[in-house]
């Protein structure tokens, strides 16, 4: 499964780059607006921070005509940038288009299997499934992720099923139970999948273990 970032934060990318294990971040206009910095300057830093990873990036425009101006307009940027598009008629059009440009997709604010199947006709590269937007208002957000792999997988659309709006570990282990094939979250989300209580207490007693016998990897040589 791969696994994205979602964050316009330019420290968080460059710390998750680091660890080597990220494919790429999704942005969206909320978290672009947080950095206080401008979209442009902001997608291209992240894509250089994660060099071959997809950087989603979103359009802002409602209408046709205009969304694909902004599409174009992002995806002349970097090659590296997947055009974020949102869930409705003329979004779908757009992806539509998009794809007949071999222009990358990620279809976002999807909810249910049936839109899911429209990004998926639409020739979507990526459908951006939430989770914790429904699981807030009770409802059961991973129900419509594997639903919706399972509909890739039956009828062989070649669309990547992606988990967003990832809340807490057990959004990504859920995520790989259904067979997603990426997940996108937060920084914070990323740095806890590190965390067990056994691989703190193991490595302790190893370092305790081998400092109290004085042993060394780099023995002095005497001379
Ligand atoms: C990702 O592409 C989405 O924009 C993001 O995951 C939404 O997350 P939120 O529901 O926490 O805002």
């Amino acid at each position: 499964m791969k696994l994205f970032l979602d964050t316009g934060d330019i420290a968080e990318v460059s710390k998750a780059a680091e660890w080597g294990v990220i494919d790429g971040v999704t942005t969206n206009p909320t978290l672009i607006a947080k950095t206080g910095r401008g979209f442009r300057e902001t997608v291209l830093e992240i894509c250089s921070l994660v060099p071959g990873g997809a950087i989603s990036a979103e359009v802002v425009a409602t209408e046709y005509d205009e969304m694909l101006r902004e599409a174009l307009e992002i995806a002349s940027w970097n090659e590296q940038i997947v055009v974020k598009v949102p869930l409705i008629r003329d979004g779908i059009r757009l992806t539509k288009e998009l794809t007949k440009r071999n222009i990358r997709t990620n279809v976002t604010l999807v909810f249910s299997v049936s839109q899911a199947l429209l990004a998926a006709k639409a020739g979507a590269t990526y459908i951006s499934n939430f989770v914790g937007r429904v699981d807030d208002i009770s409802g059961d957000g991973m129900a419509a992720v594997a639903e919706t792999v399972a509909m890739v997988e039956n009828y062989g659309f070649p669309s990547e099923v992606l988990v967003a709006s990832v809340r807490h570990p057990l959004h990504v282990v859920e995520a790989v139970q259904a067979g997603a094939h990426v997940s996108t979250m937060p920084f914070k989300v990323l740095d806890q999948l590190f965390n067990h209580p056994l691989t703190d207490i193991g490595l302790k007693r190893f370092l305790d273990d081998w400092n109290a016998a004085g042993l060394e990897i780099f023995e002095r040589v005497a001379r």
